[in-house]
């Protein structure tokens, strides 16, 4: 194992990073709209400031930052926080059963990734950060205002100047949101990651499934399964609905299931069992509600489904051209009558 040394700025091979103006260009190609989002997180990083992106699950944070640090050809070390991630897990630990025998020498340290990362300049995506214990955040409070981390027995660590936490975290998220302290808020800018357009969820639908895209019905279909996800979201009986991620899975079944039945894409009933297979674990009702997700799923897919597909196209009037005018973000149980209000399918892409 090798030996650690206590790193500074000075012999430290750092990767040096730059986050060069253009870098927002090149992110631009990878990742569908967030242009401003992407310019803050480029401007927070170039600024050398620690980040927070919060914003609920599926709405890019995760894709979107890989897509920078890759731009930059910054290594990023992710973390997944949890009420297990205590300060040894973060910093690293003297491995235990050498301890009794060789005592606390710097060869039987093993490295956790904030230790890794502030010393070859990572960019630290710590995810769900609200989940994570008291002494764990106080010690990244530490970290980020002294930008130095000293390690019992083993040293003191100055960071490199490339290195950045960026911490994500869901404000809806039931588990220890009010933990969060002030100090923590006081030391990270912020960006709200909310949900994109239709037009560029359906962009991102299209980008993740590419093999629907071509099929027949396949961009109308990618409507239908953005128009459901939204609607999802502001259903009244529904307490948490679907990211993207519910359409993107949507899509991947339906065209699964289409090869095994030998159906096209318009099929009702193949687009009802892959949006319920997609969607009934990923919505939560309200303890109220005396429904079931599949029957809330099927309800919103009696209307969606025909404002995008005709069961029998009639006087020439083809199925796909009725709907791909309509392929919008509806929402609720009134997506039929917004359609008009947003870009066609085909525009979204
Ligand atoms: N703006 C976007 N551009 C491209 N793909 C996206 C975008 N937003 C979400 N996605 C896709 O949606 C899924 C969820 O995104 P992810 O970045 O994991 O969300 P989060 O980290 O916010 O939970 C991924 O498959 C990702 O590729
Ligand atoms: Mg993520």
């Amino acid at each position: 194992m090798a030996t650690l040394e206590p790193v500074t700025a000075a012999n430290n091979p750092s990767v040096d990073v730059d986050y060069g103006t253009d870098t927002v260009t090149v992110v631009e190609d990878r990742v569908v709209g967030r242009r401003r989002e992407v310019e803050l997180v480029v401007a927070a990083l170039r600024a050398g400031r620690h980040l927070l992106l919060e914003g609920p699950p599926g709405t890019g944070k995760s894709s979107m930052l890989r897509a920078i640090a890759e731009t930059v050809h910054q290594p990023l070390e992710f973390v997944e926080g949890n009420t297990e991630l205590t300060p040894s897990r973060l910093v690293g630990y003297f491995d235990p059963a050498q301890v009794l025998e060789q005592g606390y020498r710097p060869e039987i340290w093993i490295d956790g990734p904030l230790l890794r990362s502030l010393r070859d300049g990572c960019l630290l995506y710590l995810e769900e950060l609200n989940r994570v214990p008291e002494e764990t955040l106080n010690l990244l409070v530490t970290v980020m205002s002294e930008r130095e981390l000293t390690v019992p027995r083993l040293g003191r660590f100055e960071a490199d100047p490339s290195f950045r936490i960026v911490a994500a975290m869901n404000p809806f998220d039931a588990i220890g949101t009010a933990r969060l302290s002030g100090a923590i808020y006081d030391r990270m800018c912020r960006v709200a990651m909310s949900y994109q357009s239709a037009a560029e969820e359906r962009g991102i639908a299209a980008a993740m499934v590419p093999h629907a895209v071509d099929r027949t019905h396949g961009p109308v279909l990618i409507a239908a399964a953005v128009d459901l996800v939204r609607a999802t979201r502001d259903h009244s009986e529904i307490r948490i609905g679907s990211s993207v991620r519910g359409a993107i899975d949507l899509l991947s079944l339906a065209v699964e299931l289409s090869a095994l039945r030998g159906r096209e894409l318009d099929d009702y009933d193949l687009g009802l069992d892959a949006a319920t297979t997609a969607m009934s674990g990923r919505i939560r009702l309200h303890d109220s509600s005396a429904a079931t997700a599949e029957d809330v799923i099927a309800e919103l897919w009696s209307t969606i489904h025909p404002s995008h597909f005709d069961p029998v196209p009639t006087n020439g009037e083809s199925a796909a051209g009725r709907s791909e005018e309509g392929a919008t973000g509806g929402s609720g149980g009134k997506v039929a009558s917004r359609r008009a209000a947003e870009p066609t399918a085909k525009n979204g892409y």
